[in-house]
């Protein structure tokens, strides 16, 4: 009989749980902050990207808002709806065997009352899989964090810069300077007795990361704000040097993708108009 090609797509190494890995849940991050190990997230927004990240070990990706501008090219998070998010947190659900999947809720899909989050979580939950959900705001986002948590939906509470109230705040500013960040540290406690399993703070002082961090029992991540929170998450365009535009003082790049791939797209390029490509072992 002849070999069939696999399907499209088909990961080169099988995609079983390797038995040493478990699937990352909530508590295994608190465990972590107790036992003061930090840990990573990266964001993602389709398969290979989730396979990637979970494969490398990454406990937690996130289906951010950000896809607004990463995958849809606009300027801001706020125009990306439910009906756009939905299919990429999906795919992030289907290929992430390990890590604990996390969504961004979008602008205009939560902050109404309780009800409109706990409606738009469930979607999230129910058709794309996901194990959690984060949404941006303090004092006035108690009542939706508290009506998610107390019906089974993980929230993750993003505070400091929060992108969807770029035009409240005033554009892309550094949070928490005002008062020493002490309204900021009292809207991360609010969160926490809300219900909320874990800070993100975005863009503060990291003497006010770190202060936050150690009046926490629930983990913080930080993005801009410094060494001393519970764990880091950047965008995974930015941290793999493929956005190479004007980037915030708070991305590192670890990689030069955006060279590795125009690379490959040249040599693809030159092989295709010089004829050597497709070759013998790529034709039927
Ligand atoms: O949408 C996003 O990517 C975020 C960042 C904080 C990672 O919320």
């Amino acid at each position: 009989m002849t070999e069939q090609p696999a399907p499209y797509g088909t990961p080169s190494t099988p995609a079983t749980p390797s038995p040493r890995r478990r699937r990352v849940r909530i508590p295994h991050l608190q465990e972590m902050k107790q036992r003061g190990e930090r840990w990573s997230m990266l964001t993602a927004y389709d398969r290979f990207s989730a396979e990637v990240f979970d494969e490398a070990g990454i406990p937690a990706l996130l289906i951010g808002d950000s896809a607004s501008n990463t995958v849809l090219g606009n300027d801001a998070t706020q125009p990306i709806t439910v009906e756009e998010m939905l299919p990429m947190a999906r795919a992030v659900s289907r290929a992430a065997r390990h890590a604990l999947v996390i969504s961004d809720l979008p602008f205009g899909s939560y902050e109404a009352s309780p009800e409109q989050a706990f409606a738009t979580a469930v979607r999230f939950v129910k058709e794309a899989g996901v194990h959690a959900v984060k949404m941006e705001g303090g004092e006035p986002m108690l009542p939706q964090i508290e009506m998610l948590t107390s019906r089974g939906i993980p929230v993750i509470s993003h505070l400091g810069f929060t992108p969807q109230s770029e035009h409240t705040l005033g554009g892309y500013r550094v949070q928490g300077r005002a008062d020493g960040g002490d309204a900021l540290l009292a809207s991360a406690l609010a969160a926490q007795d809300a219900g909320a399993f874990a800070v993100l703070l975005e863009m503060i002082p990291a003497e006010l990361g770190a202060r936050i961090s150690g009046e926490l029992r629930i983990p913080t991540v930080g993005i801009g704000a410094g060494a001393g929170c519970d764990a880091q998450v950047l965008v995974w365009q930015d941290m793999a040097g493929l956005n190479t535009g004007r980037l915030p003082r708070f991305v590192k790049q670890f990689a030069d993708l955006r060279g590795a791939l125009a690379g490959a797209a040249r040599a693809f390029d030159e092989e295709v108009r010089g004829g050597s490509f497709p070759g013998r072992e790529h034709s039927f």
